[in-house]
């Protein structure tokens, strides 16, 4: 067989996925954000196929309507499986729909979501090589657990598959598994499933015995030994789902590093699938990045940080412990440790919001300070303007929010409360503790506050008084 011979792929993913307990269908639920039968799809594709069939049973028309939505490509198509009676009987649902096909055929399993499309090329490139009827691909390890168990003869060929549930005590030593992945030739693969009995521990019709029946026949079966387990692990429970989506994210992980993303813990990091972090971005340990965030270059992100729908430009620096979402820091700006940017926050430039900040709806014009303590709400800041520590925004009278308008180099004094609606002009200036209700004009001091009032002499009158 030629290189260049047709491909079709079949995909099982009729299961319901008891062990799972989700109310979605087992290859429905999401690995890494993105549900697992996507990751199988996007593998096969690279395969380039005339056709994918996709075998659905439970929950079928939520997996169809996604895989229409998802992948609107005619040359994907589903096959109903009505009731599920094994892996054998789901891939005779998927003939039909492969008729008129010849070429080889590769059978792959929803609940994959690590393979990745070199190895599964590998698989197709021996059994060209090899000119087998079936291949098939295997992983050595020093932990079966409950896959099924590849026989092999005393020079090492291929006999066929066990189940786990059918092998003897001596057969559940064996330690090179089945991936439940093959490529199998158009010629075999309808009469092989014809074939196929449910006399076995499951009363299921296996996939795997097309294997055995191949070598009965005289037929070339060849194997891809493979080592990483984890790429062809099958998604079962809950645990699974969990080491899955952390090697995917992992993957992803591996690959920004490979552009050159500054990354000091790959293991503790996390960032999602649509955030795009750019080459000479650093990120420290235990941070999470989610949703579009775009971290551009030169931007350094500490530890611990949760950045969610930001964007962090060149040379800004956010510090640990601070949590941003839909905020837009501008460059060479400075935030944390323990900010919080809510949705809205526009830093438009060397900017520095310091510790126990929180800001919402509100731009900071270049240059613009908040070191300490300070809530801003609905409010506009002007260039290079020095919030106080301590300063609030009172933009909430319980029923309607009102917006504050700061001047460029304005200068709000500590534990000033700006009661919104308000404007502070121009390099105006407010006094420490005051209340501000009414706008202050530009170049002025607004001051609202009691004066204040020495006693001399209080505190020796008062210890004589408690005697
Ligand atoms: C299967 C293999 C096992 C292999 C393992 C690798 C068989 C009999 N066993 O076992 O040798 O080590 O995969 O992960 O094939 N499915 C259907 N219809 C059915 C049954 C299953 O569509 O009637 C689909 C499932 O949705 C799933 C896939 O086939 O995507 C595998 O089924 P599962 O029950 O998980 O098989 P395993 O017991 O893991
Ligand atoms: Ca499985």
């Amino acid at each position: 067989m030629k290189n260049s011979d047709p491909v079709a792929v079949i995909i099982l993913a009729a299961g319901l996925g008891k062990r799972m307990n989700s109310p979605l269908p087992k290859v429905m639920v999401e690995a890494d954000g993105i549900p697992m039968i996507d990751f199988v799809v996007e593998a096969a594709r690279t395969l380039a196929p005339e056709r994918t069939v996709v075998v659905t049973g439970h929950q079928r028309e939520l997996v169809e309507q996604h895989l229409s939505e998802k992948f609107p490509d005619p040359s994907l198509v589903c096959a109903v499986q009505e009731t599920q009676r094994g892996t054998g009987d789901a891939a005779r649902a998927a003939l039909p729909q492969l008729e008129n096909f010849r070429g080889s055929i590769a059978i792959l399993c929803g609940d994959v979501p690590l393979l990745t499309a070199a190895t599964l090329q590998s698989l197709l490139d021996i059994h060209h090589r090899e000119r087998a009827t079936v291949s098939l691909l295997s992983v050595r390890t020093l932990y079966p657990a409950q896959y099924g168990r590849i026989l092999r003869g005393k020079n090492r060929e291929i006999l066929g598959i066990r189940e786990f549930k059918d092998c003897s005590p001596e057969e559940r030593l064996i330690n090179e598994i089945n991936s439940g992945i093959y490529v199998v030739d158009s010629s075999f693969l309808p009469a092989a499933l014809q074939q196929l009995n449910s006399n076995n521990a499951q009363g299921e019709f296996y996939l795997t015995d097309i294997v055995a029946q191949a070598v009965q026949e005289g037929q070339t079966v060849s194997c891809l030994e493979h080592f990483d387990l984890s790429e062809v692990q099958g998604v079962n429970n809950r645990l699974d789902l969990a080491e899955s989506s952390k090697l995917l994210r992992r993957r992803r992980v591996n690959s920004l590093i490979e552009t050159g993303v500054l990354i000091d813990d790959p293991d503790s990091v996390e960032i999602d699938r649509q955030a795009q972090v750019h080459p000479g971005a650093r990120i420290g340990s235990h941070t999470v990045i989610k949703g579009t965030s775009i971290i551009e270059s030169g931007a350094v992100i500490d530890g611990f940080c949760v950045i969610r729908n930001t964007t962090i430009r060149q040379g800004a620096e956010v510090h640990s412990f601070s949590f941003t979402e839909s905020a837009d820091i501008g460059p060479d700006s400075s935030v944390g440790p323990f900010a919080r940017l809510r949705e809205g926050t526009v830093l438009k430039g060397d900017n520095k919001v310091g510790n126990f900040v929180e800001i919402k709806k509100s731009t900071l014009a270049s240059g613009a300070k908040a070191s300490h303590l300070t809530y801003l709400g609905d409010s506009t800041v002007g260039e290079r303007a020095n919030i106080g520590a301590g300063t609030i925004t009172c933009n909430y009278d319980g029923k309607n929010k009102f917006a504050t308008q700061i001047g460029s180099d304005a200068f709000i004094g500590s534990n000033t409360s700006l009661v919104a609606p308000v404007s502070i002009g121009d390099g105006a200036t407010t006094g420490a503790g005051s209340v501000i209700t009414k706008d202050v004009e530009a170049g002025a001091l607004g001051v609202s506050r009691a004066e204040q009032r020495n006693v001399p002499g209080w505190a020796a009158r008062k210890k004589t008084a408690k005697k």
